[in-house]
């Protein structure tokens, strides 16, 4: 995986990781991802404005043992290309509460189980601002 890679933070349960970034003004996607490592993916979040077949959707999924899992696309598109974003995910045993300032939410269970997460991974057509645990 390229991109901008965390590896000194963790993402404990009941806390939450605000992410502040702008997506490229040609942004044909960009990605999300929380895990243990690049092969160990709890929660990727993927908006895609127009990829993978996709026009703007939010498809999440987690990747475990090699392979992708059930994909989970909820909501509307809460992105433009060039304008600013904010989301918060806040972190719990049982899902990533995923919120946009919109009010719109996305629900991803925490499939993988695990109680703490220190890989953070932002790939793809996004310039990421700011990147916190609170
Ligand atoms: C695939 C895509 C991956 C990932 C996955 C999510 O089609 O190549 O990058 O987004 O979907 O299910």
């Amino acid at each position: 995986m390229s991109g901008v890679v965390v590896k000194n933070m963790s993402l404990k349960l009941g806390k939450t990781l605000s992410i502040t970034g702008v997506p490229n003004s040609d942004a044909a996607h960009f990605v999300i991802n929380v895990g243990n490592s690049e092969n160990d993916i709890a929660l990727h979040i993927n908006p895609r404005f127009d990829a993978h077949g996709d026009t703007r959707a939010v498809v999440c999924n987690s990747y475990q043992k090699g392979k992708w899992c059930e994909e989970h696309r909820e909501g509307g598109f809460p992105f433009n290309q060039g304008e600013e974003f904010k989301i918060r995910i806040t972190f719990t045993k049982e899902q990533f509460l995923v919120a946009f300032p919109d009010g719109s939410e996305i629900h991803f269970p925490n499939r993988l189980g695990e109680e703490k997460y220190n890989y953070f991974n932002f790939d793809g057509d996004v310039r990421i601002k700011d990147f916190g645990i609170n």
